[in-house]
């Protein structure tokens, strides 16, 4: 009995009706080689690039948007065609992408650039190690390496807010300065890529005029071109017949509200793909789209709780435990909590701000209330479910006993 429904599960793998064709194309690093709606951002970028294949040094460029809006699959795109067409006339360009958010340190910047560059590979005298050098002196050594071999440099910053954010502008100074430095013994351009679109105000001035010569906006995708986005993608990914035209028309709609953020609508599509494979569904539907919707909420509500400081996660604790949601009253069980735990107490105001954060990450709900001449009050509430903030909760040492 039991191996007869064991072999049922593996002929059906074997010869049931697959829905997915080609999974890669369903990841988050395919970079399919058709981009519609960017051909104009694809066109400038390959303008400025152009000049290289010329000799010459383009223009340091900076490419802003929000997340979701094509910048590094369009900025991928025309490098590979960049360097296919300097192979093929014998034009030598080095072309260096590194991700700095992904590197999460400056000296891993650094570090991954000369990894890129060759640097490490080819002369000992130049080489960053993987730690024990100062910034300065992996920088030198970077430049040095581009001067010595006559370089002409293409460099891509991806997530470049993230560097910023985290370190300041000193790398980027060294970099947009460093043609000075160079004297015509090779160049550096820079191409930095910004999910924020207010990066520019935290630069040095002279680092932003210099890194902005030219500078590029990718605005977010309209519901129509997610749903042909999606189509395209579709095609690629699925066999015919297995996904309807009303589930990728719910995928661009949702994603539209996102921001019209175009790795959401393709993260549903796999989630939704996988929920269906896993029914042992014939086609993805609506119920599959909807179904992934919510895995994603949950799994990413989760992942910002679980991620968050003892304080944030004690407050989330509150505010579920508070029977009025009023601010008074979370603030008390705060207290109460952390005595339990032992654990300091912040201050009301204090408070007060990881609740208005708590808000924007769309974790709690908050309304004010009038009370009439009694004054107002505000109520807040958990937006998401409370087995989602227990599962998030209990793995905490501090936290597991309060639940
Ligand atoms: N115009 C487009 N056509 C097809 N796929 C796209 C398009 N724009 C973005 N994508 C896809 O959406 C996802 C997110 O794009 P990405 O370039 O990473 O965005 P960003 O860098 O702006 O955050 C990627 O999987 C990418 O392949
Ligand atoms: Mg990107």
């Amino acid at each position: 009995m039991d191996s007869d429904y064991l072999d049922n599960i593996f002929e059906k793998a074997v010869f049931g009706i697959n829905l997915i064709k080609n999974r890669k194309t369903l990841t988050i690093d395919y970079v399919p080689e058709k981009l519609p709606f960017r051909e104009e951002e694809s066109k400038t970028i390959a303008q400025v690039l152009s000049v290289v294949l010329k000799k010459g040094r383009p223009s340091n460029l900076l490419v802003f948007g929000k997340p979701g809006t094509g910048k590094t699959a369009v900025v991928k795109n025309v490098i590979n065609r960049l360097k296919k067409k300097s192979t093929e006339h014998g034009i030598e360009i080095t072309v260096t992408i590194v991700n700095a958010k992904t590197a999460n340190t400056s000296y891993k910047v650094l570090y991954d650039i000369a990894e890129d560059m060759g640097t490490n590979k080819i002369d000992k005298k130049f080489k960053v190690h993987f730690t024990g050098l100062s910034m300065g002196e992996a920088t030198d050594r970077i430049l040095e390496y581009i001067k010595k071999n006559n370089l002409h440099v293409i460099l891509v910053i991806d997530e470049i807010d993230s560097l910023v954010d985290r370190n300041g502008d000193d790398i980027l100074y060294s970099f947009t300065r460093a043609n000075e430095r160079l004297l015509e013994s090779g160049f550096i351009s820079l191409i930095g890529i910004s999910n924020s679109l207010t990066f520019k105000d935290k630069l040095d001035p002279r680092v932003r005029s210099s890194l902005s010569e030219e500078e590029l906006i990718f605005n977010p995708y309209t519901v129509l071109q997610l749903k042909e986005i999606l189509n395209e993608r579709s095609q690629l990914a699925f066999n015919e017949g297995s996904i309807s035209q009303a589930s990728i028309n719910l995928c661009a709609a949702v994603a539209g509200k996102e921001n019209g953020d175009a790795r959401k609508a393709i993260d549903l599509l796999r989630v939704a793909a996988e929920i269906a494979e896993r029914e042992r569904a014939t086609i993805v539907i609506e119920k599959h789209i909807r179904e992934a919707q919510e895995k994603i909420e949950k799994d990413t509500n989760y992942e910002v709780i679980k991620n968050s400081t003892t304080h944030t996660k004690l407050v989330v604790l509150s505010i579920l435990k508070s029977q009025t949601g009023m601010t008074g009253d979370v603030y008390d069980i705060y207290i109460s909590l952390c005595k339990i735990i032992e654990h300091d107490t912040l201050t009301q105001r204090r408070i007060t701000q990881i609740v208005s954060e708590l808000d924007q990450l769309g974790l709690i709900t908050s309304n004010v209330v009038s009370h009439g001449r009694y004054g107002r009050s505000q109520i807040i509430k958990i937006a998401v479910s409370s087995d989602t903030i227990i599962d998030a909760l209990k793995d905490d040492p501090y936290l597991s006993t309060l639940l």
